[in-house]
């Protein structure tokens, strides 16, 4: 019997291994693929951060509206994408020397966030003749220093204004340099609101740079939505939205990247967009939102789990009646031996 079953035991074990290293294969091949990100709030959770940096989620990339990446987020094993906010930070001195200091794997930078918005609601209100001006001069020769940066045109907000500020910044442009205008090549998008909205604002996107824009000959620009959420709603309908966005926007040809808002707790939310767009609960577990991102039971990720480390919340407390209960029964035996 024992000399029998050896060698089919064996033949059975050989087998898993071939699936689980092809499941690994392809796992890897997904992962490498995946064009979700998150945008960083500045979550100081430790234990948040570790899951959302965890090499079995879908995330891959990461910014913080900034040019350097946060210090809780170590650009490890993600993709950071450097963000240079408003017309100070562009014409700063010490700007160059930032974008140098970033790891290789940072490949892409986005320009002026909002401009068409007002600064308390998180935009850099830039007119778009003095965002010409400064793209021209500080913005666009990072394209040609030695690490050829990709550059992005600014992040407007998902609105007719902000198609408009689009327009007129790309009229200053040819006034300013009549045959370059400003040099792009990607376009950073935001969009709050319901799934068909998205997918509108974004084809209005893509008709303006790539179908009426003359490019002929030329790439077709690729979309990062840098923003992204259903504000104001309750959980089901926002993960209903979600549902609906994800596939759609892993499968449209010219969306690039993606990172839905936010990556911080539903305390942490903003009052515009409530706290129902949160990836992670009170106490630090994902909410059924966070869970359906980080990809899902496929991926190991089910609501309320928590990441380790500071801030994991109750599970920290299990921890510790754990080893309280692992103390005292070694305590009674020690007194019984
Ligand atoms: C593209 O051009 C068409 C035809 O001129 C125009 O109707 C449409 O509004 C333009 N689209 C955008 C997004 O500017
Ligand atoms: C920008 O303006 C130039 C010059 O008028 C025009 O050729 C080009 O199509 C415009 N691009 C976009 C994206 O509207
Ligand atoms: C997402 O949609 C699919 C099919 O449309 C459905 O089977 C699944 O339960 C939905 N997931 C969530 C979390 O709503």
């Amino acid at each position: 019997m024992k000399n029998h079953s050896r060698p089919g035991r064996n033949r059975v074990t050989c087998k898993a291994f071939t699936a689980i290293a092809f499941s690994t294969v392809i796992l890897q091949t997904l992962a490498q693929d995946s064009k979700r990100g998150f945008a960083y709030v500045g979550d100081a959770h430790e234990a948040d951060n570790n899951l959302l940096t965890s090499s079995k989620t879908p995330l891959k990339w990461y910014y913080n509206w900034a040019p350097s990446p946060p210090s809780q987020v170590p650009s490890t094993n993600l993709e950071f994408a450097p963000l240079i906010h408003g017309l100070d930070e562009a014409s700063s001195d010490s700007i160059s020397q930032q974008l140098s200091n970033l790891p290789d794997s940072s490949t892409h930078l986005l320009a002026f966030n909002e401009p068409d918005g007002t600064t308390e609601s998180g935009g850099s209100s830039i007119s778009p003749e003095d965002a010409a001006k400064s793209y021209i001069d500080h913005i666009a020769p990072f394209r040609s220093e030695n690490r050829k940066w990709k550059i992005s045109h600014p992040s407007v907000t998902g609105s007719e204004n902000g198609l408009e500020w689009l327009r007129k910044f790309n009229e200053s442009c040819y006034d300013i340099d009549e045959k370059n205008g400003c040099p792009t090549d990607f376009v950073a998008a935001h969009w709050y609101g319901a799934f068909d909205g998205l997918a509108s604002w974004l084809g209005t996107l893509d008709e303006f740079y790539n179908t009426n824009g003359s490019r002929e000959g030329e790439e077709r620009l690729k979309i990062w939505v840098t923003e992204l959420a259903l504000p104001q709603a309750d959980a089901e309908a926002t993960v209903q939205m979600m549902n609906l966005t994800l596939p759609y926007l892993d499968g449209l040809e010219y969306v690039e990247r993606y990172a839905w808002f936010g990556a911080f707790r539903e305390g942490d939310a903003n009052e515009w967009t409530g706290d129902g767009v949160a990836l992670f609960g009170d106490d630090g577990g994902l909410t059924e939102l966070g869970a359906l991102y980080m990809g899902g039971e496929q991926q190991g990720f089910i609501q309320g789990q928590k990441g380790e480390g500071q801030g994991a919340g109750n599970q920290l407390q299990v921890e510790w009646q754990l080893m309280l209960l692992l103390s005292l029964t070694a305590l009674w035996f020690s007194n019984y031996w």
